[in-house]
């Protein structure tokens, strides 16, 4: 599985001898990708020994030509599947008439887009970045700054309320609003100004808010903490608060965002809108790297000129595939279809529970099996689904994550359920023996 051609492979010391490759060429192809990788690049993600190689919608192949069901879709990058092709159409297109135009000037795919997005997303404004932590970090900027000119903070003082567990990117900003060690050691001194409070925990909030307090900032399901719910009436009751007070309520829907959860934004479920909203990955179509803060435009007329940027943040590829997947999200009612396909899969889901399955979350197309540690490990589970063909992860809690592309098939829906169970029974099973 090393992904080299077999006659290249078998015949390294004739061209070896021949001088037609160097002998540290000779070493690369004789070791694998995976040997390879571990040698030229830190070794920051636990990864499982799978070397893909090309998809199409829902499944993807291996270098060896083992098919899986792709199961993570990109954690939510790929919600439009692989290779879309109206998407594929709108990057080649666009590839050969403008790639990229210097900020100080406007290109022709960046009002098409803006107009779409403000009529798909209902804000007035957006701000067009690259990863989901800029886009994050863009509305964090935007936060302070309002709350400096709104609520007269003193400058330099400006606290954002967030939650433990969440996720909200790596760059220095973003692991500062975490709670994770493991994200932040070594890594100081990180930015002052989040305040911390155990997610889900309404009091806790209430209790939080100071005359400094400029925001409270969320993820509606906290997708890399394992798809966790808040409880019931907790997005409603943060809305109220944020009123009560004159905060802003921030809603880091860059993962939940865009018909994961079976709503347009995750926040929706409660019938809220939140005051500024960053959205990432599924806007790319998980081809092209694009991500937006969304905000009316009392919000985000805080910017003003020379006073936040990026070289490729609304580039003409980005745009031009943004657009494409907001036309293909309608065209196929994908969060609808999100909707109802996470209601048919939810009592078999939940007949999963029991045995090493300790409880099931789920909202839309996005759900966890949580396994009892006691009797079972969610990463060696993990690599079993993967071996038996499902992509899929695991994460704190001992959970295992599944997030499906939104265009996936019932049949093969069906399929991944029908190896879950599988995979969950025997694991009981050889367990209770
Ligand atoms: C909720 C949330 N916010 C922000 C990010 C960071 O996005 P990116 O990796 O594109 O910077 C992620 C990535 O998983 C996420 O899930």
């Amino acid at each position: 599985m090393n992904g080299l051609q077999p006659a290249r492979r078998g015949r390294t010391r004739e061209y070896l001898i021949a001088g037609a490759i160097s002998e540290e060429e000779a070493i690369m192809i004789t070791t694998s990708p995976v040997d390879i990788e571990a040698r030229y690049a830190p070794n920051i993600n636990p990864t499982y020994p799978v070397i893909l190689h090309r998809a199409a919608d829902c499944t993807v192949w291996d270098v060896d030509g083992k098919a899986y069901l792709d199961m993570l879709a990109g954690f939510s990058a790929l919600n439009l599947g692989h290779g879309h092709p109206a998407l594929i159409d709108a990057l080649t297109d666009q590839a050969k008439r403008l790639t990229l135009a210097a900020r100080v000037f406007h290109h022709s795919r960046s009002a098409p887009l803006l107009e779409r997005l403000a009529r798909f997303s209902g804000y007035e404004k957006a701000l067009l970045m690259n990863s989901g932590a800029e886009a994050v970090e863009t509305m964090v900027k935007a936060a302070r700054r309002y709350g400096y000119r709104t609520r007269n903070i003193p400058e330099g003082r400006a606290e954002i309320i967030v939650f433990t567990g969440n996720f909200h990117g790596r760059t220095l900003g973003m692991i500062s609003a975490s709670s994770t060690p493991r994200y932040k050691e070594g890594y100081g001194p990180l930015l002052p100004g989040f305040r911390m409070v155990p997610y889900g925990d309404l009091e806790a909030t209430r209790q939080a808010v100071t005359p400094d307090t400029c925001a409270v900032m969320l993820e509606a399901v906290q997708g890399r903490g394992g798809v966790v719910l808040p409880p019931d009436g907790f997005l409603e009751g943060v809305r109220q608060l944020c009123d009560e007070t004159g905060i802003l309520m921030l809603a880091d829907e860059v993962q939940a965002g865009l018909g994961r959860t079976g709503y347009r934004f995750a926040v929706e479920a409660e019938n809220v809108r939140a005051d500024g909203v960053a959205i990432g990955k599924s806007l790319s179509g998980g081809i092209y790297p694009v991500s937006a803060f969304l905000a009316d435009a009392p919000l985000m007329d805080v910017f003003t000129p020379g006073s936040h940027g990026s070289t490729f943040g609304g580039n003409p590829m980005a745009c031009a595939v943004a657009e494409a997947a907001l036309g293909v999200f309608e065209e196929e009612d994908l969060i609808a279809r999100s909707h109802r396909l996470g209601r048919e899969i939810l009592p078999r889901l939940n007949a999963m529970k029991g045995g090493v399955v300790r409880d099931v979350r789920a909202r839309g197309l996005w759900f966890a099996l949580v396994i009892d540690p006691e009797r079972g490990n969610a990463r060696k589970l993990c690599r079993r689904l993967v071996d038996a063909g499902l992509l899929c992860d695991a994460c704190p809690g001992e959970a295992i994550r599944f997030s499906p592309p939104l265009t996936i098939t019932g049949h093969d829906l069906t399929k991944a359920l029908d190896i879950m169970e599988e995979i969950m029974r025997t694991e009981s099973t050889s367990r209770s023996e």
